[in-house]
This record gives C-alpha cells, sequence and structure tokens, in this order.
C-alpha cells in the first residue's frame, strides 16, 4: 500500500480541534431530530453552527455535492443531500455525517438518530452498527494490522447476517479530506491493500452496515446511495489517531451522545 505518513504532535492537535467541532456539531442536532423537520433544516443548523466557530463545513462544493452535511434515512446507505421536500416522519432512523475543517485540518464523524418511536428491529440494526464500529476501532494500536479492522467488523456483522458495504470506505484524513490508506471494512484479502499502523496515522472508520445485501445503487442526483433491495442500511464514523497503545478518538461526543437513544 502507498506509503501513510504519521501525523507530528502540531498536527494533532490541529485534528483534535477539528474532531472537536464536527462532534460538537452532532451533540448540537440531537434534539432537533424529530418528526415533522426537514433534512435542509437540519443542514442549515450543522452549517451555521460550523461557520460560527470558525470551521468550514467540508462536504459543501466537495467533488461538486451540494449542501454542508450529508444526511442518510432508512434504505439510503451514504451520500443522502438535504432537501426541504426530505420530511423526517415518525419511525424513520437517519445518519447525519458532518465533516469540519478548522486550521486546515479535517474532523469527520456521522451518528445515527432515531426520530420518534423506531421498530424495534431498527434500533437494533443501529446498536449493531455502533458496536461493529466499535470493534473496529478497538483492534487499532502501533503495530497493529489496517486489515484487522476490517476483520473485526466483518466477522461480527456477517455473523449477525447482515452485509457489509463494499463500495465504500473510511480514509486517512488530515489537511485531505480522503487520503490514503483506504479503510476497509471487510476483509479483502489482498496484502496489497494492508498495511501495519504506526503512531500518529489519522483515519477514520466507518462501516455502513445493511440488513440485506451490500450492493448499493447511486440515484440519479448521482451521489445518494440507496440499498439494492431496499432494506435498511446504518451508519456510524469516528476520526481516530494511532497511539502506542490504541488509538484516540477525535470525534468522541463531549456530551456522551455517541450512539442512540440520546435521551433514555
Ligand atoms: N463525510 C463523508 C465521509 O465520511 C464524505 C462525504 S463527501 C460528500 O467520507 F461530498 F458527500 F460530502
Ligand atoms: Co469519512
Ligand atoms: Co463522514
Amino acid at each position: 500500500m502507498a506509503k501513510v505518513k504519521p501525523k507530528n504532535n502540531v498536527e494533532i492537535k490541529k485534528m483534535e480541534a477539528a474532531g472537536k467541532l464536527a462532534a460538537e456539531t452532532l451533540d448540537m442536532i440531537a434534539e432537533h431530530v424529530k418528526p415533522g423537520v426537514s433534512t435542509e433544516e437540519l443542514n442549515t443548523l450543522c452549517h451555521n453552527f460550523i461557520v460560527e466557530r470558525g470551521g468550514i463545513p467540508a462536504p459543501l462544493n466537495y467533488r461538486g455535492f451540494p449542501k454542508s452535511v450529508c444526511t442518510s434515512k432508512n434504505e439510503v446507505i451514504c451520500h443522502g443531500i438535504p432537501s426541504e421536500e426530505d420530511i423526517l416522519a415518525d419511525g424513520d432512523i437517519v445518519n447525519i455525517d458532518v465533516t469540519a475543517i478548522v486550521d486546515g485540518f479535517h474532523g469527520d464523524t456521522s451518528r445515527m438518530f432515531f426520530v420518534g418511536n423506531v421498530s424495534k428491529e431498527r434500533q437494533q440494526l443501529v446498536k449493531d452498527t455502533y458496536d461493529a464500529m466499535m470493534l473496529g476501532i478497538n483492534t487499532v494500536r502501533s503495530g497493529s494490522m489496517l486489515s484487522d479492522i476490517g476483520k473485526a467488523i466483518q466477522e461480527f456483522a456477517e455473523a449477525k447476517g447482515y452485509g457489509v458495504v463494499r463500495d465504500y470506505c473510511g480514509h486517512g484524513i488530515g489537511r485531505i479530506f480522503h487520503e490514503q490508506p483506504m479503510v476497509l471494512h471487510y476483509d479483502p484479502k489482498d496484502p496489497r491493500l494492508d498495511m501495519r499502523l504506526r503512531k500518529g496515522m489519522t483515519f477514520t472508520i466507518e462501516p455502513m452496515i445493511n440488513v440485506g445485501t451490500y450492493d448499493g445503487i447511486t440515484l440519479d442526483d448521482d451521489w445518494t446511495v440507496i440499498t439494492a433491495d431496499g432494506k435498511d442500511s446504518a451508519q456510524f464514523e469516528h476520526t481516530i489517531v494511532v497511539t502506542d497503545t490504541g488509538c484516540e478518538i477525535l470525534t468522541k461526543s463531549p456530551k456522551g451522545l455517541d450512539c442512540p437513544p440520546y435521551s433514555a
């Protein structure tokens, strides 16, 4: 795999600031996610929150993406585009994916949110997806293999009958939004895609887990990816930095709102 340069301490401090702002944005939005709200309103709230704190929402105009966050509901795997016409309804599950740039560095994180009363099945998918992400994160330390992440996620998710999305992956992150390495959430059994992790490497882990097939279809808007079988999909994402003994999660929720239900 291409060489991946670890960040120095100054760079990691900046990654911490970016990760914190992204996480705070998701903390802020939690109470606004309810039936009747449009994803456009959620987009505007996130956009303003980031800009008011001196950040830049990275998705806006990124490769032509038209909004400041991604909002991916129910059967949408990822890259859902916020819209006034997209109104949250009781029982929906929605992923909000925030990437903030602070002082030139990116922090990228997403969480699922429950809209009103959500079925047991959907709640279970969301919990399992969070657990899958954390199992991947917990493999990471200086000296561990990149592929350990995907192995842990795939083993857990497939044992429960889920499909692990292949077409989108986690990614190195820093001054550049998406850089090396590619962080697969399954094991491609290809040594060319593997590498030994080193202290200071920064990347995301962001598994997309489907109730049915892992295959997706991109809609005519050229962004929105839905499951090929129309079944539900969920995703969580953290940005992390590798340390000697494990990793530091740069996008942890300051309010402890990492996984729903957020008010019990
Ligand atoms: N935040 C997404 C990720 O996790 C990327 C969104 S790209 C966009 O990598 F253009 F759709 F915003
Ligand atoms: Co990402
Ligand atoms: Co993201």
